[in-house]
This record gives structure tokens, sequence and C-alpha cells, in this order.
């Protein structure tokens, strides 16, 4: 028996990861959304992750909520990887070079990192050569993915148990109960269990800003996943993506720049940059063009990622009791790090509503 129907907006990371968790257990679900997968549009921010698993830290209350999403998460994706290699998750070592870090705070257990498997300090001769300014290597068993892969297999998941798609761009959430109404179901408001707002950036919150990422896809090969994090607060990432996606190299980080032009200058320090951290990405490829440092270019791309001052929001909506409102939305640079922990709060937050919706009718 149905759970009960829910509706979804948005059909990124957040959105699908929610449609496949409470089909599961049970619930009718619909999902509306503006971009599918297969699309590709800038303010659609999951097909343009890398994407790969990083450590963060754990002091505040807020960070130690989000350890406990990148567990779940890491624990499913662990599974994926194992029994549904043809979703495009694969497991694999991870690096993290730091350019100011002490070994002794970093190893302190809120900095988050040491629970991690596999994890360990690396010795120095393991530093790549010619790279002085490095401080501190560390290493752990991480995951990969192939998002635009991973994102067909989530919706191909979903259907599978139920799951309908609607493409639609809503000005409100009202908007997408009336999509419902016409184009699923005629059905009374109150047989709506709940909606879901997993729009990433989607409309109307005033906290909610892009941050530009410029990042390129190489042919080249890497086993592995490699971050640098430079003295002056930047980051350099090689990803590889599974089942034939090259390997996104990257990136840059530009809160509030709405630009969608490619710039060269960022590709030139890309390339050359990642050319350093791991030289055996150039070595074993096949010869490439004069000008590009030893890649073979697919794409250079610009990307935007769901920021949200405050954070993630994450919580049921008290401002209207018509039909009860779950926002998961503002998931910003950590979106498929935190997804099945976060589908899991949604599938307890609509479980809260049970009382809710079987109200006795009144006389
Ligand atoms: C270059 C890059 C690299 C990244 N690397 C990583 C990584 O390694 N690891 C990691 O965890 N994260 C990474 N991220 C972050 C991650 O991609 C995002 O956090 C995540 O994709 C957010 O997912 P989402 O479902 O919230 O939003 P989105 O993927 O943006 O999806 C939003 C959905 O809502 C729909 N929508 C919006 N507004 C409306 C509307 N009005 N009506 C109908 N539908 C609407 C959209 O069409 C879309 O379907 C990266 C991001 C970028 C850009
Ligand atoms: C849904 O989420 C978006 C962020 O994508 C936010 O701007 C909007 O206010 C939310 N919708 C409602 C009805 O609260
Ligand atoms: C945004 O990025 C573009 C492209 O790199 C650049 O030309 C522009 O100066 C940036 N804008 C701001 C406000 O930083
Ligand atoms: C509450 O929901 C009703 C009906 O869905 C809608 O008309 C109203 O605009 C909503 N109010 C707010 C504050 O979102």
């Amino acid at each position: 028996m149905s759970k009960g129907q829910v509706i979804i907006v948005g059909a990124g990371v957040l959105g699908l990861s929610c449609a496949v968790q409470l089909s599961r257990s049970g619930h009718s679900i619909t999902v509306i959304a503006r971009d599918l997968p297969g699309d590709s549009h800038i303010d659609y921010a999951s097909p343009w992750a890398g994407a790969h698993f990083r450590p963060s830290p754990a002091k505040t209350p807020a960070e130690q909520l989000e350890q406990q999403l990148m567990r779940d998460t890491y624990s499913e994706l662990e599974v994926l990887a194992k029994e549904h290699p043809e979703s495009g998750v694969k497991i694999i070592p991870a690096i993290e070079y730091f350019d100011s870090a002490d070994a002794k705070s970093f190893l302190a257990k809120e900095n988050g990192y040491i629970d991690w498997p596999d994890f360990r300090i690396l010795k120095s001769e393991e530093y790549p050569a010619h790279h002085d300014s490095i401080r501190l290597g560390v290493t752990y068993r991480s995951w990969v993915l192939n998002s635009p892969v991973y994102l067909q297999w989530c919706r191909k998941q979903a259907e599978e148990q139920g799951v309908q798609f609607v493409r639609e761009n809503v000005a409100s959430m009202d908007e997408a109960v009336s999509v419902f109404q016409e184009k699923i179901q005629e059905s009374e408001k109150s047989d709506i269990r709940a909606l879901i707002n997993a729009t990433g950036r989607g409309f109307n919150d005033p906290d909610s800003f892009p941050s530009r990422g410029q990042f390129i896809i190489v042919s080249n090969q890497c086993d592995k996943t490699i971050s640098h994090h430079w003295a002056d607060g930047s980051s350099t990432v090689i990803i590889p993506r599974p089942l034939g996606g090259g390997t996104v190299i990257g990136g840059t980080k530009e809160p509030n720049n709405w630009s969608e032009d490619i710039s060269d200058a960022a590709t030139e320090t890309i390339l050359k940059r990642v050319a350093g951290i791991c030289p055996e990405l150039i070595d074993r490829e096949s010869p490439a063009p004069d000008n590009t440092h030893g890649f073979n270019i697919r794409q250079v791309y610009i990307a935007r990622r769901p920021m949200r001052r405050g954070g993630l929001r994450l919580e049921m909506d008290k401002t209207n009791e018509s039909i009860p409102l779950i926002h998961c939305y503002g998931a910003g640079a950590s979106g498929f790090k935190i997804s099945w922990g976060v589908a899991r709060q949604v599938e307890l937050l609509v479980a809260k509503t049970e009382l809710l919706v079987n109200k006795p009718l009144e006389a």
C-alpha cells in the first residue's frame, strides 16, 4: 500500500536521491523539474560535478550533522560501487596535499579526516617531484562517480520503482501542485502528503547565490583522485570519471560571479597546476596537441554551485500548514557527498507529517 503521494520539485542529485529513497519505502512519487537527467544547463549543477568524496571538518554542530550525512552517503555508494558498477560509482584511493597545514592539529579528530577508511599521512618521498610548497600529504579511500551517468542511473532506478517525471519550470510550490493535478492525477490537496523543495538554487531565497566554477574534462587517465590546497586558499582537483568519462580537472571558486565566459588564463593555470601535481597523467597518454601541457582536452566549462548563506536548508517549513513543505536545497559544493544522508533525513521528515495527513475529516 502506498504511504501517500509526495511531490518533489527538482531532479538534481538531491531530488533524485529523495525520489529513489522514498519510492523504495513505499511512497508514490512525482518529480517535477525544469532540467532532467541528460539535460545540460548552467544552473543545473549536478551533471557538472566531478564528483568525489573529500572529508571536511566536524567542529560545529552543523559540521557534525554534515559528517553524519557524508557517512550515510559513503556507505550507500560503497554498496553501489560493488553491486551496480553500471551506476558510474567507483571506490579508489584519494590523495590530498596541503601547502599550509600542521600535521599535529590536522590529526585532531574534529578535523574530520582520521576516521575515514585507509587514512594515513604520506611520507614526503610520496609527494610529487619538484613540489617544495607541500607541507602535508594524506591519503584515504574515497569514491568517485561519473555524474551524468549516475544521474541517469538514479532516474532509471526511480522509474523502475514507479516514480513519474514531469518537465516543467514552476514559479511556486502552488504551481507544482497544479502541475501534478493536471498532468498526473486529479486530486485534492489533502491527498498530497508532502512537497519537497529540491531546487538547488532555484527561486526566491535571498540567501541563495551561485559560485562559479571553471573546470576541464580531459581524456588523460588517472587511477586516484588528487586535491592540492594552495597557500592562497585556492584548490586544484583531479577527479577520474569511471566508465569512459575521462578526468575532471580544475577549478575555480568564484562566489557571485554570474559570467558564463571561459577564462583562458584560468584554463592555463589549471593545466599547468595539474601537470605539476600528477605527472603520471601526462606520461601515460598518447601525444597531445601543443600548448595544452600534454592534455587531450574534451571540454572546458563553466558551472554554478548552488550556495546558500547559512548552508544547506534541510527542514520542514512551518510558515504554511496547507501541505507540509520540506526544503532540501543550498548544498553548495557538497551535494553528492551528502545526497543519501539528506534523502534519509527527508524520509524522516515525511514520516513526521503522518499525523497532519491522517487528521480525521470534519463531519
Ligand atoms: C564543477 C563542480 C564540481 C563539483 N564537485 C562536487 C564533488 O566532487 N562532490 C560533491 O559532493 N559535490 C560537488 N559539486 C556540488 C554539487 O554538484 C551540487 O551540490 C549538487 O549538484 C546540488 O544538487 P541539487 O540537486 O541541490 O541541485 P541541481 O543539480 O542544481 O538541481 C536542481 C534541480 O531543480 C530544478 N529546478 C530549479 N528551479 C526550478 C523551478 N523553478 N522549477 C522547476 N524545477 C526547478 C532544476 O531544473 C534541477 O532539476 C560540484 C559542483 C560543481 C559545479
Ligand atoms: C524552494 O527553494 C528555493 C531555493 O531553490 C527557494 O528560493 C524557495 O523560496 C523555496 N520555495 C518555497 C515555496 O519556499
Ligand atoms: C567573473 O568572471 C569573468 C570571467 O573570468 C571575469 O572576466 C570577470 O571579471 C569576473 N567578474 C568579477 C566580478 O569578478
Ligand atoms: C500557503 O499555501 C497556500 C495554499 O497552497 C498559498 O495560497 C499561500 O500563498 C501559501 N503561503 C505562503 C506564505 O507560502
